[in-house]
């Protein structure tokens, strides 16, 4: 199975009754495996996860450390970009290059990467001699 297919069955399960927009990723970690997420809402509102997030703790739950490929996927006009703290997490875990699929599940797709959804990003380097 593709990693978009992949994020495209997770995002069934997703729990988004506030929004009705339900969102899926899937990682492929440098050790190998894939990992799966979709966002889940909460009542309380700034509660609710993306789906990256789900991805990304999955990973670090399994044992994986670094992430080799992303795919997010949701029903929508235009491929979603991750939101801004979802970038950021993702360059927590991922090199620059590492490639990003956003895709729709109309059919678009549209790839990137890391460095180039979180371009300057802060890293550990930034606090050297601090
Ligand atoms: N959402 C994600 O899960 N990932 C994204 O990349 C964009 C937005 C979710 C958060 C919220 O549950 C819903 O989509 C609407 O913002």
């Amino acid at each position: 199975m593709s990693l978009i297919d992949a994020a495209a069955k997770v995002r069934e399960n997703a729990h988004a009754p506030y929004s009705n927009f339900k969102v899926g990723a899937a990682l492929t970690s440098v050790e190998g495996h894939v990992h799966l997420g979709c966002n889940v809402e909460n009542v309380a509102y700034p509660e609710g996860t993306c789906a990256e997030a789900g991805a990304i703790a999955s990973m670090i739950a399994s044992g994986d450390k670094r992430i080799a490929e992303v795919a997010v996927i949701a029903d929508s006009p235009l491929p979603v970009p991750p939101c801004g703290g979802c970038r950021q997490k993702l360059a927590e875990f991922a090199n620059g290059d590492v490639k990003v699929t956003l895709a729709t599940t109309r059919g678009a797709i549209f790839e990137t990467t890391v460095a180039e959804l979180l371009p300057g990003a802060f890293d550990a380097g930034h606090m050297e001699g601090a």
